[in-house]
């Protein structure tokens, strides 16, 4: 982990979120609108970005909200978002990469990638990766990224990265390699950012109430139910994101992963700098393909 400079919070600062129309997103984009950030929502549909700036708005009246639509699944539709927000914003301090889902049955992107690696972890590198020189010149920043304690027992298939074999390209296990391809990822990244001014940092949310999981049919979203009232509120489980995006403490490292506005201590797997430095460059290779 690396020192970082002083930050101020986030007000007035430019803030591009994903998978803010709904869950930990929209919770962690509406506390962030009541502390001034200046609010960019990545949404895949116009519909659910006008009902998310709704709620921020019922939240902080009168709240400038901007939307740029894509759909994370498509490499293509990542490349003309990034050049959209790279057109329309002189700075950006705060990139959230938080879009995620789980999928209960195999398939696959426009890109031929099978699809939970592609949203969950292809989406977030590629992003990230388009706007990098951006949030470098608007330093300090900070890139942020959800992942989850369904990391831990998850290794990375290096040799078969999109799941083409056997049965891993689907379900939790699949889902847990995508969470721990996102802390690599922030492990390696913030390995290349050293010195930068820009940190990233990675954590877990906690078993939130959201709509995860209700993509998977009848029977998840019943059995999401079920498990509802065990589950913390979207808000509790933005509290983290909110904290290390705002706070000036969260400034001070980078490559950390975190729970509860606490460090935590990830998996073994996910403590591998040479895995992360592989996963980053067979990445590339997954991105410059399509
Ligand atoms: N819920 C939990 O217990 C839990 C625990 C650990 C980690 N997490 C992580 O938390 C993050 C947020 O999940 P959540 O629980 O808040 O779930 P959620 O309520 O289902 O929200 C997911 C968000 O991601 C967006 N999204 C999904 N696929 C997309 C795509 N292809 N393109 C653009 N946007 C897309 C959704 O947009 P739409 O509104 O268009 O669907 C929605 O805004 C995920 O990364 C998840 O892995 C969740």
């Amino acid at each position: 982990m690396t020192r970082m400079q002083a930050w101020g919070g986030v007000a007035g600062k430019r803030v591009v979120i994903t998978g803010a129309t709904n869950g930990i997103g929209l919770a962690a984009a509406t506390e962030l609108a009541l502390r001034g950030a200046h609010l960019t929502l990545v949404a895949r549909s116009e519909s659910r970005a006008r009902e998310a700036i709704y709620r921020i708005q019922a939240a902080r009246d009168g709240v400038a909200v901007d939307v740029l639509l894509a759909d994370l699944a498509s490499q293509a539709s990542i490349r003309r978002l990034a050049a959209e927000a790279l057109a329309k914003y002189s700075s950006i301090q705060v990139l959230i990469n938080n879009a995620g889902a789980i999928y209960a049955r195999r398939q696959h992107s426009p890109d031929g990638i099978e699809l939970t690696w592609a949203v969950n972890h292809l989406a977030p590198f590629l992003l990230t990766s388009l706007l990098l020189d951006r949030l470098k010149a608007s330093a300090p920043a900070r890139i942020v990224t959800t992942s989850s304690g369904a990391h831990e027992g998850a290794a990375i298939p290096f040799d078969d990265l999109i799941a083409n074999r056997g049965t891993g390209g689907r379900g939790f296990p699949r889902y847990g390699q995508t969470k721990l391809a996102n802390i690599l990822f922030t492990t390696e990244l913030a390995r290349r950012l050293a010195g930068s001014g820009v940190t990233a940092n990675a954590y877990h949310p906690g078993f939130v109430a959201s709509g995860f999981n209700r993509n998977n049919g009848f029977l998840m979203r019943i059995g999401m139910g079920i498990a509802r009232p065990f589950a913390r509120s979207a808000a509790k489980g933005a509290q983290t994101l909110v904290w290390l995006v705002d706070s000036e403490e969260a400034g001070q490292t980078s490559g950390g992963y975190f729970f509860d506005m606490r460090p935590a201590t990830p998996s073994v797997a996910a403590r591998d700098p040479q895995a992360a430095q592989r996963l980053w460059q067979l990445s590339e290779q997954q991105v410059a393909a399509a």
